[in-house]
């Protein structure tokens, strides 16, 4: 079985890729001239946007299933370059949705749990997404074409991810922390986020499982800790032997120049422990799990 995942070099596709390889096929498609490679696995560096190229190359793999991770997917870029987010997050998934269809193959969408305006909290799979910026609209506009276009498509929706990452470098919150944590630098973590983790381990496990298995629709891909990101990163620091006093206490939205974030964007998993093998963890299990995978 052949499992293409986009955004090939990228955090939640680093974990997805070692995980997967062995059983699946795997066929990562990345910008990077030269990714860090893992034995056995096939790597195709091409820009997404690139629809000519793309539709060759999907119709070259042939594959039996795919994750869809590549997007913009840092919120105050997409703010200030619109016209590039909708390009990448919108328009290239519409492409992939299609070939999809087309070739009536299963594809598994990563969304996000900040397409909700956080004003309610512990989100169901039955909750209207409100964006309360332009990332969060893209990835509802994608959502769309992904559901209409197959009922056996997936639209996970992803979490607030922690962990290291498995390959290369990746956009690792807590790779970074640790690094200002070393260097005794202060870090401002906004206490009025409140979110559900989800460890980038667990996360990989839930996706493939996701991409094999007979499940089509929305899913909520989430820890089981609802935490607020300044006591998360106190939690992190304790465990870490880190002095709590480097975290201080921040308001998302006073900062300026940062695009809109929601405030409560908990999301409830309890379909996604129904329906996976892939156990959905606490806080600290999924802490201990990412610091202590090895591949
Ligand atoms: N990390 C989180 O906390 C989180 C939470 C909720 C949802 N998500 C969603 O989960 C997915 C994966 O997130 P992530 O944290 O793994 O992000 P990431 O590390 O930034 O990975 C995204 C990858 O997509 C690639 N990409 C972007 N545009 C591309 C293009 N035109 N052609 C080819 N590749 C392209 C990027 O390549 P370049 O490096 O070359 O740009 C990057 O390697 C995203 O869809 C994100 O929106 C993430």
């Amino acid at each position: 079985m052949r499992l293409l995942i986009t955004g090939s070099d990228g955090f939640v596709a680093g974990s997805i890729i070692a995980q997967a390889n062995g059983t699946w096929e795997i066929h990562g498609i990345g910008r990077s001239e030269n990714p860090t490679r893992v034995t056995g696995v096939f790597y195709h560096t091409l820009d997404l946007l690139d629809e000519e190229g793309l539709t060759g190359l999907f119709n070259e793999i042939r594959p039996d299933a795919v994750i869809h991770t590549a997007a913009m997917a840092n919120i105050d870029v997409c703010q200030v370059n619109q016209e590039q987010a909708e390009r990448v997050n919108v328009g290239i998934t519409k492409t992939i949705a299609r070939l999809c269809a087309e070739q009536k193959v299963k594809m598994v969408f990563c969304s996000t749990d900040t397409v909700f305006d956080g004003i309610k909290g512990d989100y169901t799979e039955s909750d209207a997404p409100h964006a309360v910026n332009f990332y969060a609209l893209t990835k509802i506009k994608a959502e769309q074409i992904v559901l209409s276009s197959s009922p056996v498509n997936v639209v996970a929706r992803l979490a607030l991810v922690m962990g290291l990452p498995v390959i290369g470098q990746g956009n690792s919150f807590l790779a970074d922390t640790i690094a200002k944590l070393k260097k005794g630098v202060l870090i401002p973590f906004p206490a009025n986020e409140i979110r559900t983790p989800v460890d980038v381990i667990t996360l990989g496990s839930a996706l493939i499982e996701l991409a094999g298995n007979h499940f089509g629709g929305i899913i909520h891909l989430s820890g089981s800790t609802k935490i607020n990101r300044y006591e998360m990163a106190l939690e992190i620091a304790t465990t870490l032997g880190y002095p709590t006093e480097l975290i201080f206490r921040a308001n998302s939205n006073a900062m300026p120049g940062r695009a809109p974030r929601a405030n409560d964007a908990s999301m409830d998993n309890s379909l996604a422990k129904q329906i996976l093998k892939t156990p959905m963890r606490t806080l600290s299990e999924g802490l201990n799990l990412t610091l202590n995978f090895k591949k």
